[in-house]
Parts: C-alpha cells; sequence; structure tokens
C-alpha cells in the first residue's frame, strides 16, 4: 500500500505581527521526532537534482524556507511530486521513501531536520536496490 497521503504535508503556526512573521519548530511537538540534525541547501544550480536516495531509518522534515523547488516522493509503489514554496509547509519524509529534489529557483533555501545525525550507511543510493528492499520488507 502507499505510504504517500496528503497528510505528508504539515502546515506550520506563523506567529505574525506588525513586524513580520515567525515560526517555530520544536522536537516533539509540531516536529514528529526528536531533532538531531538540521541542514540547509542552497545555491543550487537549476539544472541540478538532489537527493536521489532513500533512507533505511532515518526521518526528516523538509522546509522551503525561500524560493521554491520540486520533490518527488516514491515508496516503492507509487510517486507524487510536490512543489514546495511555503515556509509555513513542512513535508514529513518517513523511512523507506525514495526522494529527488529538482527545479530549484536560485533563491531557493532548502531546510532539513532530521532525526539523526549523519550516518551514510543508513543511506540507500541505488534505486533498484530500494525497490528490492522495499519488497523484502512487504514479503516480511
Ligand atoms: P547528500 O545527502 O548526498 O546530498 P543530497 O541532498 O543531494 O542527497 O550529501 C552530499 C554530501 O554532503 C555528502 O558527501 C555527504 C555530506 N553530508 C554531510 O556531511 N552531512 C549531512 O548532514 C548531509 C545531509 C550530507
Amino acid at each position: 500500500m502507499s505510504k504517500i497521503k496528503k497528510h505528508n504535508k504539515i502546515s506550520l503556526k506563523v506567529i505574525g505581527d506588525d513586524r513580520g512573521s515567525l515560526i517555530a519548530l520544536e522536537s516533539l511537538d509540531n516536529i514528529p521526532f526528536e531533532i538531531k540534525r538540521v541542514y540547509y541547501i542552497y545555491a543550487t544550480r537549476n539544472a541540478c537534482k538532489r537527493g536521489l536516495h532513500a533512507h533505511k531509518k532515518l526521518r526528516q522534515m523538509m522546509v522551503c524556507v525561500h524560493g521554491s523547488c520540486k520533490l518527488l516522493l516514491d515508496d516503492g509503489h507509487s510517486k507524487e511530486v510536490l512543489k514546495l514554496n511555503r515556509p509555513d509547509e513542512g513535508v514529513m519524509m518517513n523511512e523507506m521513501m525514495w526522494r529527488e529534489m529538482f527545479d530549484f529557483s536560485d533563491d531557493c533555501v532548502l531546510m532539513v531536520l532530521a532525526s539523526e545525525h549523519y550516518l551514510e550507511s543508513d543511506y540507500i543510493r541505488d534505486y533498484d536496490n530500494f525497490i528490492k528492499k522495499v519488497k523484502i520488507n512487504n514479503e516480511g
């Protein structure tokens, strides 16, 4: 069964006043995991794709805090492309979700919150291998 559902998108509460806007992200509150790492992707060349991997265990939430890009999510059964262009919208990605980010605007800043420290052995960087692992998990 497909894991990709609309509720992958999380609406983030904007605290606004006449000075502007503010959004707060808190572990185990509006972020459904303990945040152990934050990184951001910026100055991405327009024709470039990033991501092109899945994670065995890692959970992440992506927020396009400035500009825009597209995000392809693929759980091995179905694919969905989301446009990210709102600082008040997060996209949750659980484990075993292949992702590709592309169509970056020049000013795009894509922030990612992660449930674990960086661990290369948690990556699945080969798509065929990803599909094999999805099938094994479904059988088990
Ligand atoms: P990678 O995850 O492959 O980028 P993409 O988002 O395009 O999939 O990471 C690119 C490089 O940065 C790679 O050498 C690993 C390194 N890196 C870290 O050192 N720490 C991190 O938290 C991340 C996300 C990447």
